[in-house]
């Protein structure tokens, strides 16, 4: 455990909200977009955003400190990782997006400790009520999945075999160890398992089982346990 035990340790803490923000804020703005890996004044990348020129400097001196944005002479320019990985609607950017979406969540933390109700509606009533950001939250999910898969695909407990990916979403986890060698079970509420089914047309017939069900309600999924080598649960637990 760490503990803080400076005034200053607790400051800078509490100024972790603004890393982020800046993040979102070019995101938002589009400036991944602007940005070239050539350096060009402050004065004309705020005239191709319509963006104030002054408060565009602050911004761009703050990725500066971040490490995204390389300043030489007069010009502000793209890093080689920003220019490959920020532009809007990269992998990245979907997760910046989904990111920022959740920030103005925690900010009612007290409120649901003091009620005991959530800040969000259920994820199934979301996925009724707001399928546009449901639908942006698991397409992030997927760009995120892509990190992290090579290394599941390399477990020996999940590869080969049979293997249950509960709430696997669009099915990125179960696309990678399917082509690793395994063979899949994807169980997702049904409104995720059609989207799931169409990401996953091009994989070959029979590599991946997409089953709809609630686990909740049917926590079995009409599936015998022993039929399956491992269950995968990954980001799942979260209303
Ligand atoms: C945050 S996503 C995680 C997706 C994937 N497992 C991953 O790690 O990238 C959570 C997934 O669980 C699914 N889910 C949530 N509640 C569920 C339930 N009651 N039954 C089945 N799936 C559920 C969601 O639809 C969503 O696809």
């Amino acid at each position: 455990m760490n503990v803080i035990s400076s005034p200053l340790e607790l400051v800078q803490l509490l100024v972790g909200y603004q890393p982020p923000a800046v993040l979102r804020a070019a995101s938002q703005l589009g400036l991944f977009d602007a940005l070239t890996d050539q350096p060009q004044p402050v004065s004309e990348i705020a005239n191709q955003l319509a963006v104030d020129s002054s408060n565009l400097n602050t911004l761009l001196a703050a990725l500066h400190q971040l490490g995204l944005v390389s300043i030489s002479g007069d010009g502000f320019a793209a890093t080689p990782f920003t220019f490959g990985h920020l532009r809007s609607n990269s992998d990245l950017d979907m997760v910046i997006k989904k990111e920022a979406f959740f920030a103005e969540a925690w900010l009612g933390l007290d409120e649901v400790i003091r009620s005991g109700r959530p800040i969000l509606a259920p994820w199934k009533e979301r996925l009724h009520t707001q399928s546009d950001q449901t639908k942006e939250f698991l397409y992030a999910l997927d760009a995120l999945a892509r990190f992290t898969g090579p290394a599941l695909a390399e477990l020996p407990e999940l590869v080969p075999g049979r293997i249950l990916d509960v709430g696997g979403g669009l099915g990125t986890y179960a696309r990678m160890l399917a082509e690793a060698g395994s063979t899949m079970v994807l169980v997702d509420l049904p409104e995720v398992i059609d989207l799931a089914r169409s990401h996953l047309a091009d994989l070959p017939n029979g590599t991946v089982e997409l089953v709809a069900a609630d686990i909740f309600s049917e926590p079995a999924c009409g599936i015998e346990t022993e039929s399956v080598d491992a269950a995968l649960v990954s980001h799942m637990l979260h209303d």
